[in-house]
């Protein structure tokens, strides 16, 4: 896990521009690594080819691929794919997020060096593609497909997301196992959460009752983020503290209950000119 430093602004939180420069290339880039591992693996030709080699689009491929990860006979894949399709013709900025979720983990994640692992083996990635979807229904009048793709993601990738909790883009779910977030969580982009998080609510309180994670944060392995608190932008939350109380802006907390063990000095904060490029209005849609 390589944490974005704060003076450092990332592909997901750069001009709108640089994602479109960086999504031209994308699909080329990772035809060319399945193409790469045909020749290395070709006893997973099948894969390579199904997923990626065959499709027409990174987005009918990223469908595809997560569609075969989470078919069953309630679900099936053209069922599954439709539904994707549907999302994306109402709603063209989810291949956005996905673009940039992809960007996310190549930058973040330090085991990964090609795009292809992420699109066929992360299951962090599917996550957060599958609950992109489950938002969508939710919010189109589709409940009981969107309650069923948490009840399936939940199943196959151990990760229980309520589809009403909005996300951002450049969101890094890593190994995602025990990942639990709440209905009113609120993660804004350039998030990256650890295995076995929760942003979960009191148990007091009804209502809005869940964190909301500023952009840039870390949550670390294990972390519980409890309450309708505000996470601030680019902190970092230690593996195993239990956060009750709000997080001031690059600032790290651990411990049980979390305390600051860091603050950043006003020379490692970011510009104000890089503060104004952070504004990026990625966040202004409900995916
Ligand atoms: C908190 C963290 C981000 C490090 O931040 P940092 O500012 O570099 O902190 P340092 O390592 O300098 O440690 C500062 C103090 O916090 C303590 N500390 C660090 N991580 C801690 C944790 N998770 N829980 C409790 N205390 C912790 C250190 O022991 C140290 O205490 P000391 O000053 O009494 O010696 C890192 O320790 C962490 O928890 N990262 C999460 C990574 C993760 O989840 N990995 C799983 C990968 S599978």
């Amino acid at each position: 896990m390589v944490y974005p430093s704060p003076g450092r602004l990332s592909l997901i939180f750069s001009r709108p521009a640089d994602l479109d420069d960086f999504a031209a290339t994308l699909w080329d880039d990772l035809r060319q690594e399945a193409t790469e591992a045909l020749e290395k693996a070709p006893m997973l030709a099948g894969l390579f080819v199904a997923s990626i080699l065959d499709q027409p689009s990174f987005e009918a491929a990223v469908f595809h691929r997560i569609a075969e990860r989470l078919k069953n006979d309630v679900v099936p894949h053209p069922l599954l794919t439709a539904a994707f399709t549907r999302a994306v013709r109402a709603a063209p900025e989810i291949i956005a997020a996905i673009q940039a979720d992809i960007a996310a983990v190549l930058e973040r994640d330090p085991a990964c060096i090609r795009y292809i692992e992420p699109f066929l083996y992360f299951k962090g990635f599917h996550a957060i593609q599958t609950h992109r979807l489950a938002h969508w229904l939710w919010h189109n009048s589709e409940r009981d497909f969107a309650l069923y793709l948490q009840s399936r993601s939940s199943d196959v990738f151990q990760t229980d997301i309520h589809p009403a909790a909005r996300f951002g883009r450049g969101i890094f779910l890593d190994h995602a196992t025990g990942l639990v977030v709440g209905e009113t969580a609120i993660v804004e982009d350039g998030v990256s959460l650890l295995q076995n998080v929760t942003l979960g609510g009191t148990g007091k309180e009804g209502g809005d009752r869940h964190p909301k994670i500023g952009r840039g944060v870390m949550v670390g392995a294990g972390a519980k983020i409890l309450g309708n608190i505000a996470i601030g932008a680019n902190s970092r939350i230690a593996a195993g503290a239990i956060v009750l109380r709000p997080v001031e802006p690059f600032s790290t907390v651990a411990g049980i209950p979390a305390k600051v063990i860091r603050s950043h000095t006003e020379d490692s904060r970011p510009t104000a000119e890089q503060l104004k490029e952070l504004s990026y209005e990625s966040f202004n849609y409900s995916i």
